[in-house]
């Protein structure tokens, strides 16, 4: 018998830039003349068939008039796409028009685009560069920060992927003055969210600057002010990312208000957008705060009134039963030895860490359910 040891010590530097302005096509042109990437001679642009209608040709137009050999593909829009027969059908295409190791992928759209393009881009001939040009808030917010990507199957979302880094991003503030208000608004909930966890200051902003954000059936977008949220929810997504790429633990606390939003997501038929169903996930996660003794109760009101002041129906949805909401609590990721785990704050701004350094606990089911029933009673 004889033994090899292959020695392969990994280091590596998977830095990049975001840029956040507006009407960054000239910018990602600029980068791409410039040397952004190396011995990359074509261009997929990977987008939704309603981001194509506002914004695929024009894109298309710039790069392959600056020279550059592209092609777009268009899968149709909405979280249905982001499957296993949407990455098989696109890497065929890809394959069909001769894509290959010196190929890169630009991800056009927001974040099931992304989630889905950056998946393509680590699997296909083993990994190429890809860029992504976010057009909502929510992946300004959340999706396009962090490298992870996903499609999702029939029995789970999110869970067949990679953690793969784009090139470089580009966060365009104009795209958001197409997006309809519910998609905005489902962005803010996430934007709350590490408000929540991690940034006094900037919750005491939002409270303030809320009217300068959206109404309750318009969106203003105040320029200085949706420049201030897409960079604070950068910073703030990336101080945990960049402490715990591969979320060991504190990665965890991203998941604030995730363990009820994400079954109330799922048992609305997903009638609910993923942040509506978030906020709500925030309110029973602070009420269960208090009632566990982390948070007062004038923290829980001025949580429950910012969301409020966003605009978010924060009932939980008739059609569902507190049984049916913890039944389906089991289904989280988070849940360890067969308990359900929140993620909790221990004040505004803050998030609570257990004894055993974890940023998650477990929470009696009885307890979950005088909340859930407390909360439906007096919606
Ligand atoms: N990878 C991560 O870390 C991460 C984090 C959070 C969410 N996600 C994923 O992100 C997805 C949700 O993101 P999303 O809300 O951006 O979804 P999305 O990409 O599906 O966009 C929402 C809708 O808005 C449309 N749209 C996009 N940009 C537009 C624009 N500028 N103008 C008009 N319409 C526009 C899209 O066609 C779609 O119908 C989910 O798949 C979720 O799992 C991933």
């Amino acid at each position: 018998m004889s033994k090899y040891h292959v020695s392969l010590t990994r280091v590596m530097d998977d830095s990049y830039d975001i840029e956040i302005g507006r009407d960054l096509f000239d910018t990602l042109l600029h980068d791409l003349k410039n040397g952004l990437l190396e011995n990359v001679s074509k261009f997929a642009v990977i987008t939704d068939t309603k981001v194509q209608e506002y914004y695929g040709d024009p894109f298309i137009r710039k790069l392959s008039s600056s020279g550059f050999i592209c092609d777009l593909f268009a899968v149709p829009a909405g979280e249905k796409s982001k499957n296993r027969a949407s990455k098989a059908w696109l890497e065929d295409q890809l394959l069909s028009k001769a894509y290959g190791r010196d190929s890169c992928i630009i991800a056009l759209g927001g974040g099931m685009v992304s989630d889905l393009a950056g998946f393509i881009a680590s699997t296909f001939c083993r990994g190429i560069p890809y860029l992504t040009y976010s057009t909502t808030l929510l992946s300004a917010a959340d999706a396009s920060v962090g490298g992870k990507t996903a499609v999702n199957t029939p029995v789970a979302t999110n869970l067949i992927g990679t953690f793969y880094q784009p090139r470089k991003v580009y966060i365009d503030l104009n795209t958001w003055t197409s997006l309809p208000i519910r998609e905005f608004r489902s962005g803010l909930a996430e934007t709350i969210k590490h408000a929540c966890m991690q940034d006094y200051e900037f919750f005491v902003y939002l409270e303030q600057n809320m009217n300068r954000i959206l109404t309750a059936d318009r969106l203003i977008l105040d320029a200085s002010v949706c420049e201030h949220l897409a960079l604070k929810n950068c910073e703030i997504k990336y101080g945990v990312v960049e402490k715990d790429e591969k979320e060991s633990n504190l990665r965890q606390i991203l998941n604030l208000g995730h363990t009820a939003g994400r079954a109330i997501e799922t048992l609305s038929n997903y009638e609910l957008l993923h942040g509506e169903a978030i906020a709500i996930g925030l309110v029973i996660q602070a009420r269960l705060a208090n009632k566990l003794g982390y948070l007062h109760e004038q923290e829980v009101n001025r949580i429950t009134q910012l969301l409020a002041l966003a605009g978010f129906n924060l009932n939980i949805p008739h059609s569902i039963t507190p049984k049916e909401l913890i039944d389906k609590m089991y289904t989280d990721k988070k849940v360890r030895s067969g308990k359900i785990r929140f993620v909790f704050q221990s004040g505004i701004g803050k998030v609570k860490q257990f004894d055993d350094g974890s940023f998650s606990v477990p929470v009696e089911e009885q307890i979950i359910y005088e909340i859930l029933d407390e909360m439906i009673r007096m919606s």
